[in-house]
């Protein structure tokens, strides 16, 4: 790092030289966001031709699968490289051990085959979790108000396989259960997927900022308790580096830190320790936030959004997941 020896040097030393001019600015600026830096998530919901708004994230819809496919070429053609997946599961096919997380022709395996199909140029990512599934909204099998974890893996295992059979580029698994993220690489690797990329939310808190997103998967009327014990604490921050370290061993490409913008410290230090792929959740509670602001004319949502990205970039994060990717995507393309 630069040793700071300036005490005395002004007026020889003038910080606003280098910021007088557009050109002089961009010149010396140390980071910037590209739209290949974006991942945009998207909600899928049964049906055709169906759009239906979020009330807690202006500007999000649940999308079914055929108008999902058009909103993918809207991003590629606008340059964004990937998509995340999240389904809005029917009521009636939620049950007590989210056993439709496991069936090969559930919505998400519907979408993802959809997409590949139509827009295969796009990397397709998808969640593993129960929680879209589940009846009590957690993201692990509850027994007796525990969460197993050895029960739960296993039918992670098979929730990724048919994920991935479907055409799923990147396994994402959020459900932070001990060990998934090794028994899922090797379920994928026995039956033949050994190319088949997972991307782990390594460091994943327990945090109150997913609460829009649990509104437009619809899980927040089921959820029962809270996740504080898979989740992590958020006053945590060394645990973050273990969590790394153990799903890197376990054969993690990727690794993902979330939620963001409050969690930039983390990113910082994951990316500085491990060197890996690093990525950033914007969450929807964050995203939700913006919007907020905007609506009440408190914030100017164009440049709160584009700096937003930029601080992910400054603090070390390669890419970033946000809702609010399209509008990034046509804010860089001067759209
Ligand atoms: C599911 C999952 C969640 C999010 C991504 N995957 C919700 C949760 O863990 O409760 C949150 C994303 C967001 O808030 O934008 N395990």
């Amino acid at each position: 790092m630069t040793n700071f020896k300036y005490f005395d040097a002004f007026p020889a030393v003038r910080m606003r030289r280098l910021r007088a001019q557009p050109w002089i600015r961009d010149l010396v600026q140390e980071t910037r966001v590209s739209v290949t830096d974006l991942i945009w998530p998207l909600f899928i919901i049964e049906g055709t031709g169906v759009r239906e708004d979020i009330p807690s994230m202006p500007g999000v819809q649940r999308l079914s699968i055929d108008l999902a496919v058009d909103a993918a070429r809207e991003a590629r053609d606008l340059g964004i490289r990937a998509i995340a997946l999240f389904p809005v599961t029917p009521a009636h096919k939620k049950t007590e051990d989210g056993r439709e997380a496991g069936n090969s022709e559930n919505l998400i395996c519907r979408a993802v085959y959809a997409m590949k199909k139509n827009v295969p140029e796009v990397g397709i990512i998808t969640d593993v979790a129960l929680d879209p599934y589940t009846t009590h909204g957690h993201d692990g099998l509850l027994r007796d108000g525990v969460i197993l974890n050895d029960e739960t893996v296993e039918v992670l295992c098979r929730q990724a396989l048919v994920q991935t059979q479907a055409g799923a580029d990147v396994i994402a698994p959020s459900d932070m259960m001990d060990g998934r993220v090794g028994a899922i690489r090797a379920g994928l690797d026995r039956a033949g997927f050994s190319n088949t990329i997972i991307l782990s939310y390594a460091a994943k808190y327990a945090s109150a900022f997913y609460g829009p997103f649990r509104d437009a998967v619809q899980s927040k009327g089921c959820l029962t308790g809270d996740k504080k014990t898979y989740q992590m604490n958020p006053g945590n921050g060394t645990e973050a580096l273990r969590e790394v370290a153990l799903d890197l061993s376990e054969g993690a490409d990727m690794v993902m830190v979330k939620p963001g913008l409050p969690y930039l410290d983390i990113v910082r230090d994951v990316k500085q320790t491990f060197g890996v792929p690093t990525f950033a959740y914007h969450v929807s509670g964050e995203y939700a936030m913006l919007r907020a602001a905007a609506a009440n004319g408190w914030l100017d949502y164009p440049s709160a959004l584009m700096e937003t990205l930029a601080c992910f970039k400054r603090a070390g994060a390669d890419g970033i997941l946000t809702y609010a990717a399209i509008d990034a995507a046509r804010l860089l393309a001067g759209k």
